[in-house]
């Protein structure tokens, strides 16, 4: 089958994370796949950004749960990474999904807490269905009760808890969940966990692999997919190591 190489925010150290600028250079980097990040605004439009506030990303400062879309659409989410991305506008969900929707592999990450984006399991499949995907897509967050309600309203949606503990059994973890796949912090996983998880038909993504060493080590380990900020080096390891 090969390891899916998943670009963690686009192609997040050559161009501003979740970003037009960060997908598309992970298109050009040849990876597989996406993993983006969701939060729900004021006016419950499900938009691409890691923190709940814009204050890292842009020059605003606020809870993004308090910005309509329309307000958000005034700020710029590139220059805090290098001036010349200063015309980056935030993106609803299904204008990312427009730009990488030929990618195999497409991985949602939501975002939930007690107070915020509350609902956003909904507003996320109506995105999906908006686009007629024909993709692989994964739905992963470290909120497993929200992967639990994505499964009731559509089951052939694969979901992938994101753990960085380890488990006793994380693949009985999986199973009981209903889930396709765990996604696993890089440190906390060894040869026989993802062997285990495998024959147990469970598949096994890492994060965020940058390293080359680690890289090394995650292909040596056979996971089904990498997800990291270098789609490039990973796609040059593989290569070399004359795998897909
Ligand atoms: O999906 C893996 C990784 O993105 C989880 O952590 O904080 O980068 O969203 P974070
Ligand atoms: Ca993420």
């Amino acid at each position: 089958m090969g390891i899916n190489i998943i670009a963690h925010r686009g192609s997040s150290k050559a161009a501003p994370e979740n970003t037009k600028s960060a997908f598309k250079q992970a298109i050009k980097d040849q990876a597989d796949g996406i993993e983006l990040d969701v939060h729900l605004t004021a006016d419950n439009q499900v938009i691409v950004i890691h923190d709940p506030t814009i204050d890292r990303t842009s020059k605003g400062k606020g809870f993004i749960k308090n910005f309509k879309l329309n307000e958000l659409k005034q700020y710029e989410f590139g220059s805090f990474f290098d001036e010349k991305f200063k015309n980056e506008k935030i993106l609803t969900l299904t204008e990312a999904l427009e730009i990488i929707k030929n990618l195999s592999f497409i991985n949602i990450e939501i975002k939930k807490g007690y107070n915020i984006n509350q609902g956003i399991e909904e507003e996320v499949l109506k995105s999906i269905e908006k686009i007629n995907l024909k993709n692989e897509i994964i739905i992963s967050s470290f909120n497993h009760e929200s992967l639990k309600m994505i499964k009731n309203i559509r089951n052939d949606i694969k979901i992938a808890p994101l753990l960085y503990a380890r488990l006793n059994k994380p693949w009985d973890y999986a199973i009981n969940l209903s889930a396709e796949y765990l996604h696993l912090y890089y440190k906390l996983v060894n040869k026989e966990i993802i062997e285990k998880c495998h024959q147990h038909g469970i598949k096994v993504n890492v994060f965020t692999v940058d390293e080359k060493y680690d890289l090394n080590k995650m292909i040596n380990y056979e996971v089904d997919g990498i997800i990291t900020n270098y789609p490039i080096r990973a796609r040059d390891l593989l290569a070399n190591k004359n795998l897909k």
